[in-house]
């Protein structure tokens, strides 16, 4: 399928222009026909009966989850369905059995939930350490490196910005983990929707992302580990192989992440997302949504009193362009792009706070962002209409 050829599968997009996909993506049709084909046809619970539909059911879900798990790249280990990637990265904070005196290194280009589930690690005597970008939001690997001690544990990084649209070199970052002794956590919500990703590859030891930024459903997303070695958040229903009145023996793999019934007809929908995105080409999809983003940089950064917010990072980027106005706060700029031209973006923190006070944007920045379905014309309309408020303040 080409690039071009997907927008009649997103009927939002006739009336709106979409440009809040880093919040959640749009969904296809196809991917919601697979979903109420499981809920119409073939609906029953998975792991459990041994009736018909059962029986169609389990296949489903579990072809599902290794489509999920190929998609990444990461046959080789344990791939988990999670809610989303709070909940993935969750699992990682409440999983590891931490001793007092552990460290784990972060950075402040991170989402609240690649951050605050570490900071409250501090309450069991764990040590975070923060490594700042520059004042444009660059990140210097040395600065990452010269944090990582022969103590530190488990080193959380982001592998795309949110908020600067900036991709990590995670692969690197992987390499000096393993030197020193680290774990290494990737978050990649807003990576596996818009760059080809091989966890494998990248070497890190857990990968979090989610369902509903890539095309899929609300309510789904994953943890793939190299290795099964977390204590499970839950226990119960699914996730054991036997019980007694004295205790029970968890599941081997990925069961034993998965107490519980499972977002069935949300894991379906995801794995036909992923098909969707194979079917264009993750390639094709990373260069449609750079093309994108230096538009919108360039055009952007040519209007005066609009500032690009880590425009000039250097390296890879996703279709993600965050900026101010002059004079204006940012949900304002939100406000009045959606009332002049229909196109919707997101503004404020962008559950970055500590980025943007980093930053030195105490009101957070107006967001842009891309997917397979924005077009050139889309990006000249907003350009446009930006043009025109922000002439109207100056
Ligand atoms: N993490 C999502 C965003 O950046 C919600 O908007």
């Amino acid at each position: 399928m080409k690039i071009e050829d997907c927008r009649a599968d997103f009927p939002i997009t006739r009336d709106l222009i979409y440009l809040d996909s880093a919040a959640t993506s749009l969904t296809p049709t196809p991917v919601v026909e697979a979903m109420v084909e499981y809920d119409l046809r073939y609906r029953a619970n998975v792991g459990r009966g041994v009736h018909r539909l059962a029986a169609v059911a389990t296949h489903r879900y579990r072809d599902a989850r290794d489509a999920i798990k190929s998609f990444v790249g990461g046959d080789g280990g344990t791939l988990a369905v999670t809610r989303n990637t709070t909940e993935a990265i969750g699992m990682v904070a409440a999983g590891l059995a931490w001793q007092k005196g552990d460290r784990v290194v972060t950075t402040l280009l991170e989402h609240h939930s690649n951050l605050l589930p570490w900071l409250r690690l501090r309450e069991r005597g764990v040590a975070v350490d923060i490594v700042r970008p520059d004042a444009g939001g660059s990140l210097d690997l040395a600065d990452l490196e010269a944090a990582i001690r022969d103590d530190t544990r488990l080193v959380a990084v982001t592998h795309a910005s949110n908020v600067l649209g900036t991709v990590l070199p995670v692969h690197e970052i992987a390499g000096i983990c393993r030197d020193r002794g680290a774990r290494l956590l990737v978050d990649g919500a807003q990576s596996v929707p818009h760059i080809p990703v091989d966890v494998a590859g990248i070497g890190c030891d857990y990968f979090c992302f989610s369902g509903h930024k890539m095309l899929g459903p609300t309510g789904t997303g994953g943890i793939w580990m190299r290795r099964p070695d977390l204590e499970p958040l839950f226990v119960g229903g699914g996730s054991i192989e036997s019980a007694t009145a004295d205790g029970y023996t968890l599941a081997r793999g990925e069961e034993r992440y998965e107490a519980g019934t499972p977002p069935i007809a949300g894991t379906i929908g995801l794995a036909r997302a992923a098909a969707y995105l194979r079917e264009i080409g993750m390639g094709a999809v990373r260069r449609h949504e750079e093309r994108l983003a230096i538009r919108l940089i360039d055009g952007l950064a040519a209007l005066d009193g609009v500032t690009v917010v880590g425009a000039d990072t250097p390296g890879d980027r996703i279709g993600v362009v965050s900026f101010a106005v002059e004079g204006m706060h940012p949900h304002e700029v939100a406000q009045v792009l959606d009332e002049a031209s229909a196109v919707l973006v997101r503004s404020g923190h962008h559950c970055c706070q500590p980025l943007m006070e980093h930053l030195g944007l105490p009101d957070g920045t107006v967001r842009a962002s891309t997917y397979i379905y924005t077009t050139r014309d889309e990006i000249e309309t907003m350009i446009a209409t930006v043009e025109e408020l922000s002439r109207r303040v100056i």
